[in-house]
């Protein structure tokens, strides 16, 4: 028996484990069903094709177990924006032990736990219970979407009888999903090959649109340490299997699933792909798939793991928020980017922001660059939608959509219910422009990061160009000889339709500057690619002055005095209100009303301050300071993506107790749901933001022309900062104690590293320096002992 195996095994077969080392893991005891939808998105297992929810296999009062497949969007009949639709729940496992149903609200709880094994990328769960009668049965089991094989889904389960012997059903379903509200679900279709033949499972499902979405399953049986066979019996329904076990005392039963998806985005024939592939795993045991797994998981934990030693809060954080990270994105796909929320809930549709490019990529730029490859290719292919925007508002270049989803079309709703129900028109859709620069800025980051010049000359500098050519297009000339952008929204989304939002309009500048940095690159190191771009996008040396013109001449609000940054035209006109006694983090315009808010000065989230992170070289030191003190104390972080970048600024400021402050508001964003809406999946740019507040902030990393520097900044209470960052093929391993910085090179070539204001140094390959602190911001080289 292939399918529905039984088999006798080695007791050590059944042995797997999650990580012994607890910091690694992320544990929830008992169950509380208020908390279940958050439970559910930040247990979610995920390998940026396919995402899953942590939910309960047998479903509870309060389940809302969802599946996710990377680009498969669709629409509810009357409603014109698109969602990442639901899958086929692929883990749905109902049992009975002799008639009586296992489920946690009719037994009793002797212990239950649920686990996310950060390592080794799985969700383990264990739970043991007594029914009416008096059974108990210990079930132990774990799941994943696996790294190694993206198409390949994994459940496992450890049924033990404890004190009995009996008759075990188990309902192994694979149904379509549940029609519930505020979700778009895939609808199911019927096979094109016909009924699944043979012993696999097979659900086919199509978008309303035509794409086919395949979730083809195999079952197996194995008793754990024994050489019997388990008895069985086996009926095959329309959506699902039901076995009947007999099963004895002390003994364990293992159930595996594995599930194979594929889309008609991927293959043209999904379903022949899904039979081929289940076909190739018969001969693989459950177990090689699950090493394979947690094999893939180590390698990319080499690169990816931020160490903090002296701080497990902050530890745990840095793994949680990295684990997600990993999870959410998929370097063979290009097609696809991440959306807020990743694939671990429907919140935001699915949607594709600004998130994904300035607060995620840096960490996929300096640990895993084909990912961020992969993610910039997206925008590339999306770059015809991002035109035909700009097209249609009378402007030239591209224009990305703010939400984007498959296609790249503005996908942003026209109108939101606010949390008090009042219906509210979305403007960001149309206002919120700086997207072009935040890509455009990306780009040039990966382009300084890794000097992929294939990346550079076949995509990136298109998206350069033609971002630089829409904000030509978009200024208007003033009577004051400047050019200005008005009728726009920064980050800041609580002040809607400003004019000369200083965010934007010094992006566009830079956005500008950098293409003129771009053009000049590519005509000298690449004349024959330089002309053959220049002539299909039809840009000539006429074009280029009007590019330096206006970046010259655009307003960007800041004050030669003092250095500070007006946010936007009008904005210290407005209503000074007093923050201090307010719960930050809280939603000001529900809690003042709009129009308030819109005349006051409090900002949603980092606007000025975005800038003088994005852009950190160019504003000068004092300035940084005087701005970041301004600002501050009047941003409400009414968004998630606010706090991880005042940690990163106060942390580059030397403010390290107000940086550690702002680092735990912003890890405990989904690790304690202190937005209250985890439920909707984990804040995917939050968590990049806390990378970066790491990186950035407290390691003070920055990019330079040849290498990079670092200037350090450790909170009370951190003994090391350890962590690995790709830069131009090489591997730079640093570790940051508070008053020492070693510097470690790997790679086929040296590269310049500083640290503060010690001389920039040649590292070799293979060579490691150290420098040591002589005063709160002067270091010196010291030698290696
Ligand atoms: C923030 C945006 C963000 C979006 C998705 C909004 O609340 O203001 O900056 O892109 O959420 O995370």
């Amino acid at each position: 028996m292939d399918d529905a195996r039984t088999q006798a095994m080695p007791a050590t077969d059944c042995a797997f484990a999650p990580t012994a080392d607890p910091a690694w893991l992320l544990v929830e005891e008992g169950f509380t069903l208020a908390r279940e939808h958050e439970i559910e998105s930040l247990f979610a297992v995920s390998n940026g094709y396919v995402g899953t929810r942590g939910s309960l296999a047998e479903g509870s009062p309060l389940s809302a177990p969802a599946t996710f497949v990377a680009g498969i969007f669709d629409c509810d009949p009357g409603d014109p924006v698109p969602a990442l639709a639901v899958a086929p729940d692929w883990m749905q496992l109902r049992g009975s032990v002799d008639g009586s149903e296992v489920k946690l609200d009719q037994s009793t709880t002797l212990a239950h736990r649920r686990i996310l094994d950060l390592k080794q990328g799985i969700f383990w769960r264990e739970w043991l219970f007594q029914d009416p009668s008096g059974r108990i049965s210990r079930l132990h089991g774990l799941r994943f979407a696996s790294l190694a094989d993206r198409h390949v889904l994994v459940q496992s389960m450890l049924f033990t009888p404890v004190n009995h012997s009996g008759r075990v059903h188990l309902e192994i379903g694979l149904d379509p999903p549940a029609d519930e509200p505020g979700r778009v679900e895939l609808m199911p279709a019927a096979p094109a090959g016909g009924a699944a033949a043979g012993p696999a499972q097979q659900l086919v499902l199509r978008t309303r649109r035509g794409t086919a979405v395949i979730f083809a399953a195999v079952n197996r049986l194995r008793v754990c340490g024994s050489a019997a066979a388990a008895p069985l019996q086996r009926a095959r329904h329309e959506s699902g299997e039901t076995w009947t076990l007999d099963v004895e005392m002390g003994r364990t039963y293992r159930f595996d699933r594995v599930v194979v998806v594929y889309t008609s985005r991927d293959v043209p024939q999904p379903e022949q792909a899904a039979t081929q592939h289940l076909e190739r795993l018969r001969s693989v045991d459950t177990d090689a798939l699950i090493a394979a797994h947690v094999h893939a998981w180590a390698a990319r934990w080499q690169h990816a793991e931020v160490a903090v030693a002296g701080d497990d809060a902050a530890q745990r954080a840095l793994r949680f928020a990295c684990y997600h990270l990993i999870a959410a994105a998929n370097a063979e796909d290009e097609r696809v980017s991440i959306g807020a929320r990743a694939l671990t809930g429907a919140s935001y549709k699915g949607h594709v922001f600004w998130d994904t490019e300035i607060f995620m990529l840096p960490f996929y730029v300096f640990t895993d660059p084909p990912t961020a490859r992969a993610l910039l290719m997206y925008r590339y292919h999306t770059l015809p939608a991002a035109r035909a925007k700009a097209q249609r508002l009378g402007y030239r270049g591209a224009l990305y959509a703010w939400e984007s989803a498959d296609t790249g079309e503005e996908v942003t709703p026209l109108y939101a219910i606010a949390p008090d129900g009042q219906v509210l028109q979305v403007l960001s859709g149309q206002q919120e422009q700086h997207i072009s620069a935040d890509i455009a800025y990306a780009v040039w980051q990966y382009w300084q990061a890794t000097h992929d010049a294939d990346f550079l000359l076949h995509a990136g500098a298109e998206i350069i160009f033609e971002t630089a050519r829409f904000w030509a297009s978009r200024v208007e000339p003033g009577a004051d000889g400047r050019d200005h952008i008005r009728r726009i929204m920064g980050p800041d989304e609580y002040h809607e339709g400003v004019d000369d939002n200083a965010y934007t309009n010094t992006m566009a500048q830079w956005n500008l500057e950098c293409a003129l940095e771009l053009a000049a690159l590519l005509e000298k190191c690449w004349p024959a690619q330089w002309a053959g771009l220049a002539g299909r996008l039809g840009l000539d040396e006429a074009e280029l002055r009007q590019w330096r013109d206006t970046a010259r001449r655009l307003y960007t609000g800041v004050d030669p005095q003092t250095g500070l940054i007006e946010q936007f035209r009008g904005y210290y006109q407005l209503e000074d209100i007093d923050l201090s006694a307010c719960e930050r983090g809280l939603a000001m315009d529900v809690l003042l009303g709009q129009a308030r808010v819109q005349q006051s000065r409090i900002v949603k989230q980092a606007d000025v301050l975005m800038l003088v992170h994005l852009l950190w070289e160019r504003i000068p030191p004092a300035a940084r300071v005087a701005n970041f003190r301004f600002y501050e104390p009047r941003t409400a972080h009414g968004s998630s993506l606010s706090p991880a970048i005042h940690a990163l600024l106060a942390a580059r400021l030397g403010d390290t107790e107000l940086a550690l402050s702002y680092f735990r508001q912003a890890a405990e964003i989904d690790l304690s749901n202190k937005m209250g809406n985890a439920a909707g999946g984990v804040h995917a740019a939050a968590l990049g933001g806390l990378w970066q507040a790491a990186v950035f902030g407290f390691a003070g990393m920055d990019l330079r022309p040849d290498g990079l520097a670092f200037a350090p900044h450790l909170p009370a209470g951190w003994q090391a900062l350890s962590f690995a960052v790709q830069w131009r093929g090489r591997r730079l391993r640093v570790r940051i104690e508070p008053a020492l910085v070693e510097l470690g090179a790997e790679g086929p070539a040296p590269l310049m590293v500083a640290v503060a204001d010690a001389a920039p140094v040649k590292l070799a390959p293979g060579q490691r320096r150290r420098w040591q602190r002589v005063a709160r911001d002067s270091w010196k080289e010291v030698p290696h002992e």
